[in-house]
């Protein structure tokens, strides 16, 4: 039955003349030993008037071996036995009825280096191998390494995949990729979870900037391919500290919501650090920051040349990043001296009612000196009655007087603080309108470095000013005070000192 002529065929005898056969594939493929590649393939033949269904049958021989042209190592001829070397490893994936002979090759191995050939099997007893154009299938070292993919950036408490993969390596079937992960920021995962080729990490701030490795072992190598990548974990401001620049050693930082202690016309330099990533835009504000308050400085280095006693109050310092903001506030207290307010005098009745306010920080106390008297302090007797309170840096004392007054008494109110003291008098001269000028420093004497320095402000001579109705306060002045019971509906007149020594 089998034509002579088909014999030379039939040994797969190869002839280069032969027209219509021809054979599309490279000459050499390189691939690391583990991993898979794909082979494209096409090939042609002479038209056949037959052929069964399911035919032409494609077979891939490897060149050289003892079972040469028995065994094939890839074929989809479902009555040949392939080598077990080869099984389930070589597999054609293209369609003979498309003449497509492509190739593929898993988990190549160090022994599957060699060259191969292709045969077309049309039936018929007709088989034509491609023997002048071989396939030369080259099997390294595996030196490739994984990947780690991840969605970045990576966000310190949320949680991200991360997943690691070979290129190269074989997607289906079994899976024959060990993946481990090793890093400083996997110490409070679960053992068993770093063993898969996807880790979902919740990254903390401590974890930027350290290393996480993926390392995959491929089976039937050996050694392990890794890579490694540096963590970029972006987070929210924190550990905001405020330091104080002047001081040299710059040691010490500031504890959140203490106090510090300026004296008036001091100089005050301030300085925010905060720990982010990305850096944190750092901004003061006096008081706290509420929504779209205006920052009085937007650098970490806040400069007040001359602190005023009006700056006292909240520093707040605020880092902001993408992710977040965090405050850190400081109290300042500035200490100044008593601002004495202009005492203030007034007929109430038969008797004469002095006012006397003082701010200072710290707290001044207030007191009255009467002639030679000094009164301090709540004091009350049946010829004069004194009530002061103070509340924050004021301190507010009256006093009143009644019964016969001395001509010539000179009233004066002082007020006085751990640092300073000053002190303002009304004198009490009927029949003259004059004051002497001049401010009387001197020193008290004081502890450490702290002057104390009393201040005569000025003294103030007490003069009535008529009023609406004269005649009925000013005579009265003009005689030394008894007490005398002044007429219903002007019983009250104030006493304004001098405006030229309103300070
Ligand atoms: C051959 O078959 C493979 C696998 O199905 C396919 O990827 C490739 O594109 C085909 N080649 C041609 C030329 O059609
Ligand atoms: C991570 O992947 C797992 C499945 O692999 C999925 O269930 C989970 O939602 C993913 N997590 C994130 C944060 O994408
Ligand atoms: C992180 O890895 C790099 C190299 O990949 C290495 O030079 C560096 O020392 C590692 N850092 C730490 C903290 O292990
Ligand atoms: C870290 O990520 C941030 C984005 O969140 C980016 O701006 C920055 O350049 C990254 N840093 C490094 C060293 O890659
Ligand atoms: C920074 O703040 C975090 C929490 O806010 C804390 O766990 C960490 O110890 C702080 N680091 C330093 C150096 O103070
Ligand atoms: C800042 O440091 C300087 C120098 O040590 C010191 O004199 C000053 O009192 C400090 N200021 C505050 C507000 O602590
Ligand atoms: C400082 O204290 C305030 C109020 O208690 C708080 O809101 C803020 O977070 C604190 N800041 C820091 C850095 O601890
Ligand atoms: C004086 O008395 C008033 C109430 O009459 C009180 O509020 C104030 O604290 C007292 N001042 C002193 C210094 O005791
Ligand atoms: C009121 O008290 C002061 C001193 O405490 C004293 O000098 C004065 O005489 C007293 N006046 C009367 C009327 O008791
Ligand atoms: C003291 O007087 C000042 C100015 O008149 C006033 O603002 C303050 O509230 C007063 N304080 C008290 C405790 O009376």
């Amino acid at each position: 039955m089998v034509p002579l002529l088909l014999l030379p065929l039939l040994w797969g005898g190869s002839l280069q003349e032969d027209p219509g056969y021809e054979l599309r594939v490279q000459d050499l493929v390189m691939v690391q030993e583990g991993l898979c590649v794909q082979v494209p393939c096409s090939f042609s033949y002479p038209w056949s008037s037959w052929s069964p269904p399911g035919m032409p049958y494609m077979n891939w021989f490897r060149v050289g071996d003892s079972s040469y042209r028995r065994y094939p190592v890839a074929t989809n001829d479902p009555t040949k036995r392939v080598k077990t070397e080869t099984q389930g490893r070589f597999l054609l994936v293209g369609n003979s009825r498309d003449n497509n002979c492509s190739l593929r090759i898993r988990e190549a191995r160090r022994s599957d280096q060699g060259a191969y050939e292709f045969q077309v099997d049309t039936g018929d007893y007709r088989k034509y191998t491609y023997e002048d154009k071989r396939l030369t299938l080259q099997v390294t070292a595996l030196t490739q390494k994984p990947d780690i993919h991840f969605l970045e950036p990576l966000k310190s408490g949320h949680p991200t995949n991360l997943t690691c993969s070979l290129p190269g390596s074989c997607e289906e079937g079994r899976s024959l990729a060990f993946f481990s992960w090793v890093g400083g920021a996997l110490d409070s995962l679960d053992p068993g979870t770093l063993r898969s080729s996807v880790l979902t990490l919740t990254p903390r701030p401590r974890d930027h900037g350290s290393n996480l490795t993926c390392q995959v072992q491929l089976s039937g190598t050996q050694g392990t391919v890794e890579r490694t990548i540096r963590l970029n974990v972006s987070y929210a401001p924190q550990n905001l500290t405020i330091s104080n620049c002047s001081d040299v050693a710059a040691l010490g930082t500031l504890q959140n919501t203490s106090s510090i202690l300026i004296r008036e016309g001091q100089a005050l330099r301030l300085r925010c650090d905060a720990d982010s990533n990305p850096p944190a835009e750092l901004s003061w504000f006096r008081g706290s920051p509420a929504l779209n308050a205006t920052p009085i400085c937007k650098s970490p280095i806040l400069d007040l040349p001359q602190v005023g006693a009006e700056e006292e109050g909240d520093l707040t310092c605020q880092a902001q990043n993408w992710l977040g903001f965090q405050h850190i506030s400081l109290h300042l207290s500035v200490l100044y001296a008593p601002r004495l307010l202009p005492p203030s005098c007034s007929w109430e009745g038969e008797g004469l009612h002095c006012h006397c306010s003082s701010r200072a920080q710290p707290a001044p106390t207030l007191r009255w000196r009467l002639g030679e008297g000094l009164l301090e302090g709540n004091h009350s007797n049946a010829s004069w009655t004194v009530t002061s309170s103070s509340a924050g840096p004021w301190a507010n004392s009256s006093l009143s007087l009644s019964g016969p007054l001395d001509s010539s008494l000179r009233l004066s109110c002082e007020a006085r603080n751990a640092h300073w003291s000053q002190s303002a008098a009304v004198l009490l001269l009927p029949g003259k309108c004059a004051f002497p000028a001049g401010a009387v420093p001197a020193a008290l004497g004081g502890a450490g470095a702290m002057a104390l320095v009393s201040l005569t402000l000025c003294l103030l001579f007490f003069c009535m000013v008529p009023g609406k109705s004269p005649g009925q306060t000013a005579p009265r002045l003009r005689r030394p005070l008894r007490g005398t019971p002044l007429p219903q509906g002007s019983n009250r007149s104030s006493i304004t000192p001098p405006s030229a020594f309103r300070r």
